[in-house]
């Protein structure tokens, strides 16, 4: 059966579920239920003819709800095979809800009501992804880039329609043009000029189609001033951010002192981070969400957990830690070409290669953030 959506005419279907949920007689509800899923599973009898129930909506109409025919059907299952009368009015009526109303929480546009419809968004905490997504302006020229499923993951968890995401390092702009693909306005600081103004150049090549702003700002993200950088934009505060930092030196992004990739140790790459993320909070609004993603590092033969670090830097910030996600790691191309020799260094030197980096979700606390909370 086709898990394509189908057109249904809003205010007929509702009428029929309504019109089955007054019969008392089981026998006669179940009837009536096969009956629509009959019609619903042989879409041409559902002309407005005499045997017709009139159910197919035309491109045209403007009273339409969009559902999958599969699970349509699926939910007319479920009520034929309900244990009790009880629990089959009760998944009726379910249905009903699915198609006459919306229920979206407060942080994306996720309807509730017809969560089943939503297989492309991912809930669990192991994430393996076998290919980059390179539609539209994503190259992935850039070393060091995240893959752009990353943040349309987090954006279609924690944003919704025309918010605001705020990316403090914005690389080569994965993060901003998906923002466009999704309909979010996106603002994005990068340290280094050149990069920025390649990543503006990239961002401009994808369609906006929901006419959002996507703004990358050249700047150093422990010191930006926010509030007067998002004034310029008319807005106060932003519902989403997204961090993805250098994993400390394991790629050197530029020579600049103040790129994160040439902290000193790791405990001044500790701070330097600590310090991005403390000047980005007051703007982040209240319960609404950070992702950071990270990956470890190895230095003289030791497993440096970057990951759990930073993530306890963001702790100390006014955060809930919401998941930690693990998700494999993109072989880049010159770790494949030494594929064999990380494998002999592993088995002599006691360790396990890195197939896998961290994408730790926060919540932002409700209550506002004293000096005192943040010691
Ligand atoms: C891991 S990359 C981010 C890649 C990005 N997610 C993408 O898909 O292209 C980290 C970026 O942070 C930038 N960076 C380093 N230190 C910074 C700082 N203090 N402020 C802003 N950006 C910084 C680097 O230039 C680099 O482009």
């Amino acid at each position: 059966m086709s898990n394509d959506p189908a057109l249904f005419k809003k205010e007929r279907l509702i009428a029929i579920l309504n019109e089955i949920a007054a019969e008392d007689d089981n026998y006669i509800f179940k009837n009536k239920v096969s009956e629509l899923k009959t019609s619903i599973l042989a879409p041409d009898s559902n002309d407005n003819g005499e045997n017709g129930n009139g159910l197919i909506a035309s491109l045209e109409s403007s009273d339409v709800v969009i559902y999958r025919r599969d699970l349509l059907v699926a939910e007319l299952d479920q009520i034929l095979e309900a244990q009790t009368f009880e629990r089959a009015k009760y998944y009726l009526k379910r249905l009903e809800k699915g198609v006459s109303q919306i229920k979206t929480g407060k942080v994306n546009d996720i309807n509730l009501y017809r969560w089943k419809e939503y297989d492309e968004v991912i809930t669990d905490s192991l994430w393996v992804i076998p290919k980059r997504d390179t539609s539209g302006a994503h190259l992935g020229w850039y070393w060091g880039n995240f893959i752009p499923q990353i943040p349309h993951q987090m954006m279609l968890r924690y944003t919704k329609e025309v918010d605001w995401v705020l990316d403090a390092f914005a690389g080569s702009g994965t993060t901003l043009i998906e923002c466009r693909k999704l309909g979010r306005n996106g603002i994005g600081i990068e340290l280094n000029q050149e990069i920025a103004q390649k990543a503006r150049d990239l961002i401009l090549e994808e369609p906006n189609p929901f006419n959002v702003k996507s703004e990358i700002v050249a700047g150093d993200a422990k010191v930006i001033n926010y509030p007067e950088t998002l004034e310029r934009f008319g807005v106060q505060q932003v519902q989403l951010i997204i961090m993805h930092p250098p994993y400390h030196d394991i790629i050197p992004f530029s020579e600049d002192a103040d790129d994160l990739s040439n902290s000193g140790t790791t405990e001044e790459f500790l701070a330097d981070f600590a310090q991005v993320v403390k000047n980005a909070t007051p703007v982040l609004e209240k319960e609404r969400f950070l992702a950071l993603v990270i990956g470890d590092k190895y230095a003289k033969g030791e497993w440096i957990p970057l990951g759990f670090y930073c993530m306890q830097e963001v702790l100390k910030h006014g955060y809930s830690l919401k998941s930690i996600i693990v998700k494999n790691f993109d072989e880049t191309r010159a770790k494949r070409e030494q594929k064999e020799l990380w494998r002999y260094r592993a088995l002599s030197g006691g360790f396990y290669v890195f197939k896998h980096e961290y994408i730790f979700v926060f919540q932002k606390k409700g209550r506002e953030i004293t000096e005192q909370t943040e010691k």
